[in-house]
């Protein structure tokens, strides 16, 4: 299995922070962000992992990481994204990467206390499909928002006004190698982009996804209110 980490857009919610950096390389607690979801990734024994972002800062993810040594790795595989077409977008130009491999994909703003390492292990028995996260949350209306019943996901909403439930979608996805052959046939949304709620539910349709609940805490760190909550709960009791 291969790793994918998104760490492009524009971080507009932070604004004014990312207004002369990339919201991925803001500190949380006594790190980038974007070292978190990279540790993840290695601490899961995926060593071929390639980082997508863009945007005018994506130089400095280059002088930040490198070649990935400091975290155990021999190389580290970067990708540029043009314009702001969205998440699923983004994921689109893991392809010539992934060469046909299973892939996990992480948004490069969340943080999970526990190493996700048993998901990447149910993942690699499941074999091919697809796998999202599920953790509930008080603010379900933030997410993609899961419908479930049973072993069944029902179907997802992206940022629903009323949600079905509190299982917010979170940011770390599982799929095999058909994940391109549906990129390219999205239609972009309302906002104007490839949503990757829309990747999932497609899955769904084709009875090929499966679930798992976060044990631990979850976060994303793409707002004010949750970048500073990612940062205490960090300096609270760490994350791997
Ligand atoms: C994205 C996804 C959403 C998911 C969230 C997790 O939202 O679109 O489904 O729940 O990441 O962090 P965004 O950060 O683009 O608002």
């Amino acid at each position: 299995m291969k790793g994918v980490i998104l760490a492009g857009g524009l971080g507009t919610r932070l604004d004014p922070l990312t207004r002369v950096t990339n919201k991925h390389l803001l500190p949380v607690y006594d790190r980038p962000m974007i070292h978190y979801p990279l540790r993840q990734l290695v601490g899961a024994g995926i060593e071929r992992i390639l980082i997508v972002t863009g945007g005018p800062h994506a130089g400095h993810f280059l002088r930040l990481l490198g070649n990935g040594h400091e975290f155990g790795l021999r190389h580290l595989d970067y990708t540029y994204q043009d314009g702001e077409g969205g998440i699923a977008e983004a994921l689109g130009l893991a392809e010539h990467f992934a060469e046909g491999d299973s892939i996990c994909v992480i948004l490069g703003d969340n943080l999970f206390q526990r190493p996700i390492t048993p998901e990447v292990e149910r993942f690699q028995r499941q074999g091919k499909g697809a796998r999202i996260l599920l953790k509930e949350v008080d603010d379900p209306e933030r997410f993609g928002v899961a419908e479930v019943d049973g072993d069944r996901v029902l179907g997802i909403e992206e940022k629903p006004l009323r949600p079905k439930s509190r299982l917010a979608v979170t940011g770390c996805y599982f799929y095999d190698a058909r994940v391109f052959d549906i990129i390219r046939t999205l239609e972009p949304s309302r906002r104007g982009e490839l949503e990757i709620t829309d990747v999932n539910n497609r899955y769904i349709s084709q009875g090929e996804m499966t679930y798992g609940v976060v044990e631990g805490w979850w976060t994303d760190a793409g707002t004010v209110a949750s970048l500073y909550r990612a940062t205490r709960l960090i300096a609270g009791n760490g994350a791997p």
